[in-house]
């Protein structure tokens, strides 16, 4: 830290008590349990990883996601499922889908056929459709390469129970290792009637496929061997129409990617073009990260939001296969990030993605301690930070009573989170680390999201966003900031 450039105002806190938990005890005790976040989902118990079926139907937004309930670690993969009807908090619902003997169920997608296409429900009570693959772990030791099938299954009850398609795998392997994820939109035909669309990733590359009824699918079109990001596998794509600033149609293709991140490990880049009849023909040749933080990943978006609510929202997963299946958490593993709206936006004429926190995350501030309030310092474990940023530099630094101190900051262009003193890192030899991300454009204002495992930090208001897990010792309790951030808040965040 460069201590000449600024003047540091610190913050005194109350002191909250480190609530180290007794792994026996039972669950409905473990909500103080240590590292466990206040606003961030993560499953009751057992392992969890990507996001899956991302669908908002009748006032409630769906999550289900990896899950294996048996363990900390991962494993024989179920869907498992949550809901909320607000973004911040969530029920956690009986295990949607478990594995069978068509293998485990991987990422997959979920969307409701409102006009019964599939004709798996009735025309007066649709389907919820989830689409997943089946990985065959038994084949998957073998010499056999079709381990990855995609298969279906419907809910006829808002989610609550599902069946199996009798007829799977809708979609079988052609002899490729790595052959999953499928992400399914619907889209209008420039004749009007409308397709189903699935985005497939496919090793090193995505196929996208078309289906009139969810059930029988062809292959339209491939991208990507020779484009963006290849240091690992693609997986858990997602394709998205957006408007630029100026109005134009444009196409975003998410594909995450593992390893061979910003950050090494797990990472999602993104790409911004045209898409027509199964081409999707990039912009340019550039790469482009959504999250330049270590913590963010096989991030998907929701379908079948309200028309009215105007935006594509995200959730990723907040871990790294680096390091996530050792992550100090005793109970359970892994969280969910904040929901995020993505948009564009035009930074000297090339075209970036925005991740904004979702509007609903202001609901959940409690009390602001502006900077008059100064000596009562950090209110919890969970607070957020809003800031204005002069001259394009910034740096904050946290620390609590037992040593541990997180820093970030905007200096020389480059945005960075510190977490080598951060606490707990002798899990794996990667996670202490310095994480840094170029941000040439003057950086505004920034957005903290601080949970009990977890920072998040979006400079103006998500242009350049960075996502990490940490585990302090103890709670954070001090905070100091460069001279140069204005218009300072923090705010308490509900439980
Ligand atoms: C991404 C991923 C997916 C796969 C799932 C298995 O994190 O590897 O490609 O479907 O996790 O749990």
């Amino acid at each position: 830290m460069n201590l000449n450039n600024s003047v540091f105002l610190v913050f005194f806190a109350m002191v909250i008590a480190s609530c180290q938990s007794d792994p026996e005890v039972n669950f409905e005790s473990q909500v103080t349990e240590e590292y466990r976040p206040a606003y961030h989902f993560t499953p009751e118990s057992g392992w969890m990883n990507d996001p899956n079926g991302l669908t908002y139907l009748n006032g409630e937004y769906h999550l289900f996601y990896q899950h294996y309930p048996d363990s900390t670690v991962w494993g024989p993969m179920h869907w498992g499922h949550a809901v909320s009807t607000d973004l911040v908090n969530w029920e956690d619902l009986p295990i949607a889908l478990y594995p069978d003997s068509l293998g485990y169920i991987f990422s997959g997608s979920a969307v409701y056929d409102a006009e019964n296409s599939s004709g798996l429900g009735t025309a007066e009570n649709p389907p919820m459709v989830a689409i997943f693959t089946y990985h065959n772990a038994e084949e998957a030791n073998t010499s056999s390469y079709t381990f990855q099938n995609q298969a279906i299954a419907f809910s006829l009850d808002k989610g609550r129970t599902w069946d199996k398609y009798d007829k799977n795998p809708v979609l079988q392997n052609p002899g490729i290792r790595d052959f999953r994820d499928p992400k399914v939109s619907q889209i209008t035909n420039p004749d009007g009637t409308k397709s189903w669309i699935m985005t497939l990733a496919v090793l090193d590359h995505i196929n996208f496929y078309s289906s009139p009824d969810l059930i029988n699918w062809s292959l339209i079109g491939e991208f990507g061997n020779t484009i963006g990001a290849h240091g690992g596998v693609w997986e858990c794509p997602d394709l998205l129409p957006f408007k630029t600033p100026s109005g134009e149609n444009k196409w975003v293709l998410l594909v995450s990617i593992n390893p061979g991140g910003p950050q090494n490990g797990s990472a999602t880049q993104y790409f911004i073009g045209d898409f027509e009849d199964g081409q999707f023909t990039p912009d340019d040749t550039m790469i482009r990260w959504i999250d330049y933080g270590p913590d963010n990943y096989a991030g998907v978006t929701y379908s079948n939001l309200p028309t009215e609510q105007n935006r594509t929202l995200f959730i990723g997963w907040m871990s790294n296969w680096i390091y996530a299946n050792q992550v100090p958490t005793k109970v359970w593993r892994s969280a969910m990030t904040v929901p995020r709206e993505l948009s564009l936006f035009d930074i000297d004429g090339t075209l970036l993605l925005k991740s904004a926190p979702a509007k609903e995350l202001t609901d959940l501030r409690e009390k602001e301690y502006g900077v008059k309030d100064r000596n009562s310092g950090l209110p919890s474990e969970a607070f957020e930070i809003t800031a204005e940023t002069k001259s394009d530099f910034f740096k904050i630094s946290f620390s609590n009573e037992t040593g541990d101190s997180l820093f970030v900051s905007k200096e020389n262009g480059l945005v960075s989170i510190d977490r080598r003193g951060a606490g707990e890192s002798n899990f794996n030899k990667d996670f202490s680390a310095i994480h840094s991300a170029p941000m040439s454009w003057e950086a505004k204002d920034i957005r903290i999201f601080m949970d009990a495992a977890s920072i998040e930090l979006f400079v103006n208001d998500g242009e350049l966003v960075m996502t990490s897990i940490v585990f302090p010792s103890s709670p954070w309790k001090n905070v100091a900031v460069s001279e140069n951030l204005n218009s300072l808040k923090i705010y308490n965040l509900k439980k």
